[in-house]
């Protein structure tokens, strides 16, 4: 079958490893695994990761990428794949079990025209209220989003949140989330079209990168990393949270241990989400007309374009690929 992988590790220039042809046809690993067709999946900064072969061993390549997306079984029912795997008899959050692995780190991916996923993690229809491609960004993405505003921060109505980064899948999801959960929700961008495309999406408040916050916030939703880490403890209140998903720029930044106990700080991890956020962050979105903001629809063989974007910072949300 035709699909989107990683030939090889290739930390210096990802795209160089990114590769359209033949892989081999799924095979479920399993009698509670099921072959899918693939129908649109969406880009992750997850997929540069795996063409720069961080956190996959080199032994593992080539890798079909693709963390989340949309499949149909035989029937033609329209299932939500979820990238994250645990095991059937796991019944807490999925990033906790010990024998959790993704789609595209230890099984083939969705960019692919068939993907095997196990049963239990593909239990969600797609509402017909989405299309095809906002479908595909739900669990990768807008669940991570999720999880990080409404189960690992603490914000509620009323509060002051800033997210780091205006752009990217993660950070749009955030912004229109918040602004819809009536949150007073503040941006940074590098780019002065990012910081305007952000007001539109519900942003009350778009600063330059690292540029100082009018006062401090109760809650900074950071998956930059490194280049805003300083600016994120700086702009938090005492007591306040920042909540962490990810570190596109650089996972060691500068601990500065004395602001963090002076201030009694909280920094929370968190990654995907569970099914239940999941149910709930549908019923939210329909609740408030949220789709996700959709940057380029692109057949698979025309990828590459999508990473490249991606990798030169040049999107405001989401890439989806389809066949
Ligand atoms: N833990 C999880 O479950 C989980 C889930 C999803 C994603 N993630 C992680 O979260 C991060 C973001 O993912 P994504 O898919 O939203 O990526 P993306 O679409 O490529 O977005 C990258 C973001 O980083 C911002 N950024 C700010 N300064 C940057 C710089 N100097 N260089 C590059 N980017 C900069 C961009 O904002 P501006 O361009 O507006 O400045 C943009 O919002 C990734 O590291 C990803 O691995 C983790």
């Amino acid at each position: 079958m035709k699909a989107v992988y990683a030939h090889h590790p290739a930390a210096d220039n990802p795209l160089e490893a990114l590769r359209f042809g033949e892989q081999p046809e799924p095979g479920p690993p399993g009698d509670d695994w099921i072959v899918l067709g693939v129908v649109a999946a969406a880009l992750n900064h997850h997929d540069l990761w795996t063409l720069r072969g961080a956190g996959l061993p080199a032994d593992r390549y080539p890798m079909i990428l693709g963390a989340e997306g949309l499949g149909a079984d035989d029937d033609g029912r329209k299932l939500i794949i979820h990238g994250m795997v645990c095991r059937p008899e796991w019944r807490h959050e999925p990033i906790r079990d010990p024998g959790h692995s993704l789609l595209s780190d230890d099984h083939p991916g969705t960019f692919a025209e068939r993907v095997a996923v196990p049963r239990h993690s593909v239990t969600c229809p797609k509402p017909e209220e989405f299309s095809d491609a906002e479908a595909a960004c739900l669990t990768g993405t807008w669940l991570t989003a999720y999880r990080m505003l409404f189960t690992k921060s603490g914000l509620r109505p009323g509060d002051t949140v800033l997210v780091q980064g205006a752009g990217g899948g993660v950070a749009t999801a955030l912004i229109r989330l918040a602004a819809a959960a009536g949150l007073r929700v503040w941006v940074t961008s590098r780019s002065e079209a990012k910081r305007e495309a952000a007001l539109r999406l519900g942003a009350h408040t778009a600063l330059p990168a690292r540029a100082p916050v009018p006062e401090p916030v109760d809650a900074v939703m950071e998956s930059v990393g490194q280049a805003t880490w300083a600016h994120s403890l700086r702009s938090v209140r005492p007591g306040g949270t920042i909540v962490v998903t990810g570190a596109t720029t650089g996972g060691d930044p500068p601990a500065y241990l004395n602001r963090l106990f002076w201030n009694e700080l909280r920094v929370v991890g968190s990654t995907s989400g569970t099914p239940e956020e999941l149910d709930r962050l549908i019923r939210f979105m329909l609740q408030h007309d949220l789709r996700p903001d959709i940057a380029a629809e692109l057949p698979f063989d025309h990828a590459e374009e999508g990473f490249r974007r991606m990798l030169d910072g040049d999107l405001i949300g989401k890439v989806v690929f389809s066949w």
